[in-house]
This record gives structure tokens, sequence and C-alpha cells, in this order.
């Protein structure tokens, strides 16, 4: 079993190494790659082809975070090669946990299409545009997925779209409404609008179970959940397809302020690499031990984010004591 790294930049890094800690603790082998802001500066592209073919070739593949701030804008950015990393895994599925006291949702995003994959470009009056496109296989094999943890959660289904606007959520709702009579009678299903459903994650997020949404709405939604849980520092997801290795990355980003201070939570990425174990390594005995362990630790370790002065090797330390 191995495992491809991607530490990426800023925070990236420190909060792998503690990851890495893991690993070897439970005895997965890894290998380190070039990707995001720094493959850039060093050869140009972010998805560097030796990287994607380690990927390819992994039994999961676990990221950081991607971003430097003097990239952002620019022709060639860090970001594209995760946009580009997930179409080439075909991760479609993107479950984004969060959880703490009587919150236990999961925002279940489709990654692969919509706004940010659809036409873009220019037009010829000097138009920018970006285009959210979906077809009918692309919303069923997502909402399939989601239907399909609602149903082992024994739990209820909310879709997200922006019906009374948008075309595509025309689509979307109507196929999410066909699948659930047709093939999950047996889980409730309820349809809301994601401008009031932010709302809702603010003010009642204990009633939310699990959700279906587009991937840019999924984006958002998934920080503003993360927010009310505890922050970015706390926030793993798995990205799945319906074959080959999934991948594994915290929801935020490479906090290039704190960067390189050793302060950074590294909780999002153990928790990460627990549903690495349960999703993508088969090994949910660890994982189960790994998230309780991350979550004993963070009862008394805090990194300035939770409002202490723990650093990201104490997290680590705290964790393996508990796993080790
Ligand atoms: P961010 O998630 O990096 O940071 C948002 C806020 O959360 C900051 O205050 C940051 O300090 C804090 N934060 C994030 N992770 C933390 C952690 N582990 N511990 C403590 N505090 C943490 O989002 P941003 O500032 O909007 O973006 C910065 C860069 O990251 C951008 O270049 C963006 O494109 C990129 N980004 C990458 C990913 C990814 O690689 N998956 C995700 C989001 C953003
Ligand atoms: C995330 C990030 C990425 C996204 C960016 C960095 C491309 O914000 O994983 O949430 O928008 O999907
Ligand atoms: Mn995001």
């Amino acid at each position: 079993m191995t495992v491809a790294l991607l530490p990426g930049d800023g925070i990236g890094p420190e909060v792998t190494g503690e990851a890495i800690r893991v690993l070897d603790a439970l005895g997965i082998s890894h290998s380190e790659h070039a990707f995001g802001g720094n493959a850039i500066l060093e050869q140009g592209t972010p998805l560097p082809d030796e990287t994607l073919a380690a990927c390819r070739g992994a039994d999961a593949v676990l990221l950081a975070a991607v971003g430097l701030p003097e990239l952002e804008g620019q022709p060639v950015r860090p970001e594209q090669g995760l946009l580009g990393l997930r179409r080439e895994l075909g991760v479609y599925a993107n479950l984004r946990p969060a959880r703490a006291g009587g919150i236990d949702l999961v925002i279940v995003r489709e990654l692969v299409g919509g706004l940010y994959f659809g036409g873009k470009g220019r037009g010829a009056d000097g138009t920018w545009f970006d285009t959210c496109e979906y077809t009918r296989p692309e919303v069923e094999r997502i909402a399939r997925r989601a239907f399909a943890i609602a149903r082992e959660r024994g739990g209820r289904l909310t879709s997200v779209d922006k019906v009374n606007v948008l075309h595509t959520s025309r689509l979307w709702r109507d196929v999410v409404t066909e699948l659930g009579a047709g093939e999950y009678p047996d889980v409730p299903l309820d349809h809301a609008l994601v401008d009031s459903f932010a709302m809702t994650i603010v003010n009642a997020p204990a009633t939310i179970d699990v959700v279906v949404t587009e991937n840019t709405f999924g984006d958002i939604l998934s920080d503003v959940a993360a927010a009310v849980t505890g922050g970015l520092g706390l926030a793993a997801s798995a990205s799945l397809g319906d074959e080959g290795p999934g991948l594994f990355e915290p929801v935020h980003g490479s906090a290039p302020q704190i960067a390189g201070r050793g302060s950074a939570n590294p909780a999002a990425m153990l928790r990460s690499v627990a549903l690495m174990l349960r999703h993508g390594l088969g090994r949910p005995d660890d994982a189960s031990a790994l998230e309780l362990a991350v979550d004993e630790a963070l009862d008394s370790v805090k990194t300035a984010d939770l409002g202490g002065t723990a650093t990201t090797r104490d997290v680590g330390d705290a964790v393996l004591a508990r796993i080790g």
C-alpha cells in the first residue's frame, strides 16, 4: 500500500509533517511529489507529469494545500493543478464532514463539473465569461453517492440549488427528485435554495444531515460549515470517483499569513488521513482510532486558531501518543 503525498505550498508542508508521522506509525509507505506553486516556480507547471503518474499509481493521494500570494490571478496558477488533478483522477464526489457538539453533517460537493469546468474565456466584444454546465449523468452520479451516504447513516438528504434563477438547477432538482422517488424512496429528501441554506448552516446546523450540491455552492457552503464547527483548521475532506485512487485533503488553503511559523492546526490534515484510511485504504478501525485521537488531543492541545498557544508539532505529539 502506498500513498502519494503532495505537501504543496504555505502551511502545506508543515501539516504534512504531522501526517507523515502518523503514516509511519501505521506502517504505510509514502512518496512525496512536487505540486502547486512550488512546482510552478521550479518546473513551470503546477501538476508535473511525474506527479500525476505517481498519483495514478498510488493507492491514495494525500494533498495538504496549494496557493502562493505572488501567483494569485496569474495566467499559470497553483489552483489549476488542483482542478486538473481532481479531473484526471475523476474524483467527482467530495465529502466534507463537519462535526462538533450537536452538529454532525456532511456536504457532498460535486467536484469536477459546474462553473469550475464549463466553457470559459473572452468574447470578441471583450466580455469575460465562465459558464455553469451539467449533464444528466453528472448529476445522477453525485446524487446517487449522496443518497447512498444518507441511507447508510439512516439519515436525510437535502439537495441545495438555485432553482429560482439557474437553468442548471432545474436539471439538478429534477434529477435528484426522480432518483429519490425511483431508487431511494426510503431516504427522506428535501430541497433548499443556496442563499437561505447558507443562513441555515449558521443558525441551525444541528438540523442538517447530508447535503448534496453543485461545485461552487459546495465550495462556499463547506467553509461556512467549517466555521460553525470550529474553523478551517479542523475540516477534512475525501474526494472519490468510481475507480482508482481517492484524493484526500483538508478544506483549508495554504494560509500564507501563518506559513513557516509552526503554528498551523494539523487537525484538518490528520482527519483527512483518517478519511483516507476509511475510504481509500480499507482500514476503518485505524480511521476510527485516529479520529478519536484527534478529538481527544484537541480537548487540551489547542493551536492559535482555537484560542491556544500549542504548535503544529504539539498537536501531532498528542495524537501520536494516543495511537502509538
Ligand atoms: P485559507 O484556508 O488558506 O485561510 C483562511 C483562514 O483560515 C486564514 O485566516 C488562515 O490563517 C486560516 N487557516 C486555514 N487553515 C488553517 C490551519 N490549518 N490552521 C490555522 N489556521 C488556518 O484560505 P485563503 O486565505 O482564502 O487562501 C489562501 C490560499 O490558499 C489561496 O492561494 C487559495 O487559492 C488557496 N486555497 C487552496 C486550497 C487547497 O489547496 N485545497 C483550499 C482553499 C484555498
Ligand atoms: C477548496 C479550494 C479549491 C476549490 C481551490 C483552491 C481551487 O477552495 O478545495 O475548497 O475551490 O475547490
Ligand atoms: Mn474552498
